[in-house]
């Protein structure tokens, strides 16, 4: 039998086939353009994440006997709002997990209802990101928009319902949301109050692995496949990624370097950060994590290669960076603001510390170096409850740079395990198809067969000392920078 995992990223749909062992067939990715339509804002329309995820899944099956292909399930960019009329109409385009435009209501949430309410309520408190704000600003700024709202969605849903016509998510995106109660595993009946909503307006929870219902006969036939496919609830982006790493259980730790910078931190036991700097959130096996989500991660690389520097050949830039823990050059990675642990949609990002002789190299160093800085920030929050982090594993478009690798194992001082297939969401979103179908008992009976470790990058403890210091520094630009954007 064959599973399809769909990654719905903020820059292309990663579609990925898999066997029923665990081995990736086909992988096939389509673009979609990101809008910015005003400094901050940063929006999608959902009408192409379908479009370009109905194209690649014909791609993805066309070498293969498509009556083989048993379930679909997704990893998806987590928090974006998605709303649908009486019709079943997209309202207005999707309002991404990094947009900052919810600066009045994030206040309203965390300061006039207050932290300790939504800690309450919902396990966590309000980021601009997260979806609740952005309802609130429907309601405050679109008030027409708002009327119009039957269903409420994240990005994935809004795949699941036009492939199965059920309203539908699960608790690990839905932890997202700031409506859901996550140690309960429930819809919070005061966030839906304090949001003007209706809790028939939501989707139906279920666990990622639970199979939600088969494929329309109308969209089967244009895939060319059978309307016994299954299709399972999936998985926000970083808990499906940790399945495809095999990030499941107590204590284990997956980082990865995309859009947006994670650190994630699984877990069998609910817990809380006091501080509020980690998200809680359910997890994809059952159970729950920690997370620290930086909002541009490998998207700074890619925004000094792409555009500032104006080239495609990111390795050929760090083929001859060898020097490590010396750079004066330091970067803050702030370019769409950050949420972890600042939580600070005004701040932008910057260079320091350059001289005449500074190069190009030092620059593109200081890139990578301080994104790795900017996930320390998160490890320490996660140190700080007393959490003891040894080895993690990576995936992103980030995790394909071995420079990168050897920075963020010196600068976290932790064992970073690299596994046969980077491919995190496409493929953890395949395993949970697979385990909706039964083919295995549990997801972590499905990482323990499927995921493998084919090298581990080790820390220096030299270097490891060079970057604490250089850390030490890091660390105190945010603070002196970030009254420059009020
Ligand atoms: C996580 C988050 C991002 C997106 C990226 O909280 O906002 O990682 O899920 O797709």
């Amino acid at each position: 039998m064959y599973y399809i995992g769909v990654d719905l990223g903020t820059s292309a749909v990663k579609l990925l086939l898999m066997d029923g062992a665990g081995k990736i067939v086909n992988v096939v990715s389509k673009e979609y353009p990101l809008y910015f339509p005003n400094p901050g804002w940063s929006e999608q329309h959902p009408e192409d994440w379908y479009d370009r995820s109905v194209e690649g899944i014909k791609e993805l099956v066309a070498g293969v006997d498509a009556s083989e292909v048993a379930g679909i399930s997704f990893g998806g960019q987590m928090h974006g709002l998605v709303i649908l009329d009486e019709n079943d109409e997209v309202i207005r385009p999707a309002i991404l997990w990094n947009d900052g435009r919810t600066i009045e209501e994030n206040d309203y949430l965390n300061n006039v209802i207050g932290k300790d309410k939504l800690s309450e309520y919902t396990a966590n408190i309000s980021f601009t990101g997260f979806t609740a704000s952005k309802i609130l600003w429907v309601k405050n700024k679109e008030p027409e928009n708002f009327a119009r709202i039957k269903k409420i969605m994240l990005p994935k849903d809004y795949l699941a319902y036009r492939l199965t016509g059920v309203h539908c998510t699960d608790y690990s995106d839905a932890s997202g949301t700031l409506l859901l109660d996550v140690k309960n595993k429930r819809w919070s009946k005061e966030m839906i109050e304090i949001c003007g909503i209706s809790e028939e307006m939501l989707p139906k929870l279920y666990e990622s692995f639970e199979k939600v219902g088969t494929l329309k006969g109308d969209v089967a036939k244009e895939l060319g496949l059978s309307d016994k496919v299954i299709v399972a609830a999936g998985a926000g982006d970083n808990a499906a990624a940790a399945v495809g790493t095999g990030t499941v259980g107590n204590g284990s730790c997956n980082i990865s370097l995309g859009t947006s910078g994670t650190i994630f931190i699984s877990n069998d036991t609910f817990g809380v950060d006091e501080h509020n700097a980690l998200h809680s959130f359910d997890h994809a096996d059952g159970h729950y994590h920690l997370m620290g989500c930086m909002l541009s991660a490998a998207s700074c690389n890619k925004w000094w290669m792409d555009e500032i520097i104006g080239t495609k050949d990111y390795a050929a830039e760090q083929k001859n960076i060898d020097k490590l823990g010396e750079n004066s050059v330091y970067f803050l990675p702030y370019l769409m603001g950050e949420r972890s642990p600042h939580n600070d949609s005004l701040v932008r990002g910057g260079f320091f510390g350059l001289s005449l002789d500074t190069t190009r190299a030092d620059m593109t160093l200081a890139v990578l170096e301080g994104v790795a800085f900017a996930i320390r920030d998160s490890f320490e929050a996660a140190k700080s409850l007393g959490i003891k982090i040894e080895r993690t594993k990576i995936c992103g478009g980030g995790a394909k740079s071995p420079l990168w690798k050897k920075i963020i194992a010196n600068v976290l001082n932790i064992k970073v395990d690299v596994i046969a297939a980077e491919e995190g969401p496409a493929l953890g979103g395949a395993m949970l198809a697979a385990v909706a179908n039964g083919e295995y008992a549990s997801v972590k009976a499905a990482a323990d067969a499927i995921v493998k470790v084919v090298d581990t990058v080790e820390p220096d403890e030299e270097l490891v000392k060079k970057y604490d210091e250089r850390y030490a520094h890091f660390v105190k630009l945010y603070p002196a920078v970030k009254g420059l954007y009020r």
